[in-house]
């Protein structure tokens, strides 16, 4: 098995469910010591953190709300103290709050942009310090195909994934010269917990769009998303890369 992460520390928004822990499994799977960030309970911190160092390596957790400012930048320090640096970040914390925009009401847009959006830029601001004085590091934003074409009913969801878009590729011209690679991946219709609580037509519908005709599974957005994190990718930057199986093409 190919250990290319091994000594690599990297710390994971939303690690302890779907695409972010699948995300934690793989690059644990390939060696790395893992960092999760999460705003779980403790039972599910501890069930995750188990499967991770069944694969032999190290795993610090912190129960935070992304939207916390402050508590980013004092999670980055106190993480790059117990694990001695921090090499990879993936903003992977998300949620959605569907509505028509006539029924969206402020605190579903405020919450869905707060967490996809300021959520990202928290973490990103928190180690761009240290990844610049180390003038090294990996970024990874999951953004969404809906920042791309946008649909019914998720405006909020889809502004603020584009907003990440947007973010990913003004800093991955401010990092560059740090020898900072930042990109983001946009993931169609993915088996999570946030999508199995969506009608069965949306989900018959995504899979109907697909080309390859099937819905997408969080291993398949891991496996970019780790590529992303590895040295094969070291002349790929301020780059949004679908995972989507057709879904928009
Ligand atoms: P999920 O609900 O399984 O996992 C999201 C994780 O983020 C959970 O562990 C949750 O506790 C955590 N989280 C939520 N709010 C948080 C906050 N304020 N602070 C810290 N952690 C928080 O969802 P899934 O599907 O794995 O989503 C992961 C990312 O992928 C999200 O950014 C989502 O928007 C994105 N995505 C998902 C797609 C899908 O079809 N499942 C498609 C495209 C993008």
């Amino acid at each position: 098995m190919e250990k290319d992460f091994e000594g690599k520390v990297a710390i994971i928004t939303g690690a302890a469910s779907g695409i972010g822990r699948a995300c934690a499994v793989e690059l644990a799977r390939r060696g790395a010591n893992i960092v999760i960030v999460d705003v779980v309970g403790e039972d599910v911190m501890i069930q995750t953190s188990q499967v991770l160092r069944e694969k032999g390596v190290r795993v610090t957790t912190f129960t935070a709300d992304v939207t916390d400012h402050g508590k980013a930048s004092r999670i980055i320090t106190e993480a790059r103290a117990r694990m001695n640096h921090l090499d990879i970040l993936i903003n992977a914390a998300g949620v959605n709050a569907d509505a028509p925009l006539w029924e969206m009401t402020e605190s579903q847009w405020d919450r869905v942009v707060n967490i996809n959006l300021k959520g990202t830029f928290n973490y990103i601001h928190a180690v761009a310090r240290l990844f610049r004085e180390q003038q090294s590091g990996k970024i990874v934003n999951i953004a969404s195909i809906q920042a791309l074409r946008g649909q019914f009913g998720i405006s909020n969801y889809a502004a603020s994934k584009a907003g990440v878009i947007g973010l990913t590729k003004s800093v991955a011209a401010e990092l560059g010269r740090s020898n900072i690679n930042v990109n983001a991946v946009a993931p169609g219709f993915i088996r999570t917990p946030m999508t199995e609580r969506l009608p069965e037509k949306i989900k018959d519908e995504a899979k109907a769009e697909a080309v390859l005709g099937r819905i997408g599974e969080p291993q398949d957005v891991a496996n970019l998303v780790a590529f992303l994190c590895s040295e094969h990718a070291r002349h790929i930057t301020g780059e949004v890369i679908k995972v989507d199986g057709g879904q928009f093409i």
